[in-house]
């Protein structure tokens, strides 16, 4: 099974860009992110403890979360067969993930409802530590980075486009804070697999990326 993998920072362009080659290489497209996110939605929901990782895990063997694509590749994120695909984009969620993705028993779970996804599909999988961690063999790993302000740049321009009102200041500050918590945490910490090929995104496009990176996989399956 083809296995592409692209972990990065928050903003670095991963989901755009996987979803583009996943499309070109007519393979599904598994965005990891939504996971952490989904348990997280869930999790608050239920007010479970946080802090409380027997809890958190428990939570994650009584969860299904299944992802699903449109024809457009639109992500559809199903938790326990209710559509949370906007309600996981939140502020309150993407501030709180990190109490779901630090847990080591949680991370073990996603971890093998991910790897059991690529087992049964050709897949371009994007996170924080697909190449390190979840599929080390994979077939071919890049690591997706961009400067601190086009990420923080993206993502303000993301919500707007969305509608929302936005702090820039405030985004930042979030933004920073979540990037030093994916690169310090304990377990499957946001870390460059060894084998992986880096691209700075800063000032590319969709379009560049993904031709770049078609490169590098149309020679490695050569
Ligand atoms: O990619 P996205 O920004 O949607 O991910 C949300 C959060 O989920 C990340 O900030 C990170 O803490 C966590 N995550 C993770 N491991 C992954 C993917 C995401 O810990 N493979």
């Amino acid at each position: 099974m083809i296995i592409i993998t692209i972990d990065g920072p928050a903003g670095a362009g991963k989901s755009t860009i996987a979803k583009a080659l996943a499309r070109r290489l007519g393979i599904s497209y598994l965005d990891t992110g939504a996971m952490y996110r989904a348990l997280t939605f869930k999790a608050l929901r239920h007010q479970i403890n946080l802090e409380d990782e027997a809890a958190l895990v428990d939570l994650a063997h009584q969860t299904t979360i299944d992802l699903q694509q449109d024809q457009e590749a639109r992500l559809k994120v199903l938790l326990d067969g209710e559509d949370v695909s906007e309600e996981i984009r939140s502020l309150e969620v993407t501030n709180n993930t990190f109490y779901i993705a630090r847990a080591p028993g949680v991370r073990e779970i996603m971890v093998a409802w991910q790897r059991e996804i690529g087992e049964h599909h050709a897949i371009v999988a994007e996170g924080r530590d697909v190449g390190t961690v979840v599929f080390p063999k994979a077939t071919c790993k890049f690591y997706l980075d961009a400067d601190f302000e086009e990420r923080s740049r993206r993502r303000i321009q993301e919500l707007k486009d969305k509608g929302k009102m936005v702090d820039e200041t405030q985004l930042k500050e979030e933004l920073q804070t979540r990037d030093h918590k994916d690169f310090t945490r304990q377990v499957g910490p946001l870390k460059k697999a060894e084998d992986a090929v880096v691209i700075d995104s800063t000032g590319l496009s969709i379009e560049d990326v993904a031709g770049k990176m078609m490169e590098y996989i149309q020679a490695r399956k050569s």
